[in-house]
């Protein structure tokens, strides 16, 4: 695609806007242009009070042009008015090219949430929040009515908890092997898989002296979350070994959530299910991704829908109080039809967490380096599965809980967790939000610092990588997070 622009104006933003609608799109100044190369032009300028745009499309022999003007205002850089009447003036024009309406509009940033929360805070009412999303951002009725709903549950709970509250986060980067679309640091060869012990015992050096820290510091630890990769690849002994330092340095019984994302049906015995109870664990993700086997085959996940359900089940008598499912539409060799009958069939399980991710394509992925058919182009089917999901768990009693989008998904689509009420993972909301201090303990980790309301925030990052973690001396690495801490909070 080519991508040409006049005035004051910053192409990076609007060569996203162009992703919304040629999502394959790579831009070069050098590019021959023919009969199929879309070419956008984008002219910004701008009088004392008002910007203008003025953007076109071109393909062929054939050109939509379109206008948009946008007053400056007191509290917005004149510099994103441009911005955002360019975009207007390019969504605008591509949308009646494409004959397709992105359904976020020109937002193409990770949290609508975080725009939503802005207007309430600035004492908008739920019609206002929406109306102002809407007109801002181009957003359907339906996003910005999620968005702000969204919005609205998470500050009731972000109310309840202090800056002095804070959660834990352990990372365990290993699965047993690795699904096609996942890019998630993760070691699955054998050879890696045997660093887990080794792995273990500089986790457990690390909590121990991030609890003095924490203890230091007088903090209170509400949530833990036990994430990966897919931490039950330990087997039950070093589940138990990693439960049981949790339990020497923090008092899970005064924990408000603590949850373990188990995930992989395959790596999910009885026994790790007890060790998890029996160490206060109170939430554990049991994850199909899809209830279709041909859909799981193609994505190389190695377990079946049978295996999922027993897992289920086992989950169910475990005694554990909540259990999460994860889903992901827009997998390869998946549709509407086939996707409807796994979310109905979730609902019918009845768990109190649905987590319905739309696919998004990782560069690191299988499915994309090695160019497979990442998903259809039907956009429509997609956004289907998205629609429905949220009329079914709805019809079912489910509430929307929290929401993220990630770069390159599919249709430009989000993720949705939906909760029974009163059920909701409070680590999802706290972490989304970055409203409150989370310290990140293993490989890939990062912990991060947050004050006044998340006005400030500071991350600090740990080895990306097992072997990079195992390399460091951790009373060193641990000095470095102290000293950032307690420079940051003075
Ligand atoms: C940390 S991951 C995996 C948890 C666990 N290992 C499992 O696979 O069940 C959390 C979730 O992210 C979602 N996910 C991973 N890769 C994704 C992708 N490329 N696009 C959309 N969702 C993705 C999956 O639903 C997954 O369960
Ligand atoms: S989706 Fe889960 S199990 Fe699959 S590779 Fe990613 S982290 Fe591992």
């Amino acid at each position: 695609m080519k991508l040409i622009t006049e005035g004051d104006i910053n192409s990076y933003y609007l060569q996203t806007v162009c992703m919304l609608f040629f999502p394959r799109a790579k831009f070069s100044n050098t590019e021959t242009i023919n009969a199929d190369t879309p070419v956008a032009i984008v002219k910004v300028s701008s009088s004392e009070k008002t910007a203008y745009a003025e953007a076109s499309l071109t393909m062929g022999e054939r050109t939509v042009l379109k206008y948009y003007s946008e007053d400056f205002t007191e509290n917005v850089p004149k510099q994103n008015t441009k911005s955002i009447a360019a975009s207007k003036a390019l969504f605008s024009a591509a949308s009646e090219f494409c004959k397709y309406n992105p359904p976020w509009g020109i937002l193409t940033g990770v949290r609508p949430t975080k725009l939503a929360f802005d207007r309430i805070n600035a004492g908008m009412t739920k019609e206002q929040t929406v109306k102002s999303l809407r007109s801002d951002y181009l957003l359907y009725p339906k996003k910005a009515i999620l968005a702000t709903d969204i919005a609205r549950y998470e500050s009731k709970v972000i109310k309840n908890y202090t800056e002095k509250d804070c959660s834990l986060y352990i990372s365990i980067p290993f699965c047993p092997t690795r699904c096609a679309y996942c890019s998630f640091v993760s070691y699955t060869t054998k050879k890696l898989l045997s660093l887990i012990p080794d792995y273990l015992t500089a986790m457990k050096e690390e909590i121990k002296l991030l609890s003095s820290l924490i203890k230091e510091r007088g903090y209170n630890v509400v949530t833990v979350y036990i994430g990966g990769g897919t931490p039950t690849t330990l087997d039950e002994a070093q589940l138990s070994d990693l439960l049981s330092c949790i339990d020497m340095y923090f008092d899970t019984e005064l924990l408000r959530e603590y949850t373990v994302e188990a995930g992989r049906a395959d790596t999910i015995t009885k026994e790790k299910l007890k060790i998890c109870k029996d160490h206060n664990v109170t939430r554990v993700s049991v994850n199909p991704q899809s209830l279709c086997d041909q859909v799981l085959q193609n994505v190389g996940r190695m377990h079946t829908t049978k295996q999922f359900y027993k897992a289920y089940d086992m989950a169910v008598q475990s005694g554990i109080p909540h259990i999460n499912t994860d889903l992901i539409i827009g997998l390869p060799g998946d549709n509407f039809s086939i996707y409807s009958q796994t979310i109905e069939k979730i609902v019918e399980l009845s768990p109190d967490n649905i987590t319905a991710h739309t696919l998004a394509a990782k560069k690191s992925s299988v499915l994309t380096t090695e160019g497979g058919e990442l998903f259809t182009e039907d956009y429509r089917d997609l956004a289907k599965c998205v629609d429905y999901t949220q009329i079914i768990t709805k019809n079912a009693d489910y509430i929307p809980y929290y929401m993220y989008r990630q770069k390159n998904s599919a249709g430009n689509l989000e993720n949705v967790g939906f909760c029974k009420k009163g059920t909701e993972c409070i680590y999802n909301i706290l972490m989304m939000e970055e409203v409150h201090t989370i310290f990140a303990v293993g490989a890939g980790a990062v912990t991060k610092l947050t004050r006044d309301g998340g006005e400030k925030i500071q991350r600090v990052f740990n080895p990306k990588y097992p072997y990079e973690y195992l390399a460091k001396n951790r009373e060193e690495e641990f000095k470095k997070l102290r000293d950032t801490a307690l420079s940051f909070y003075g």
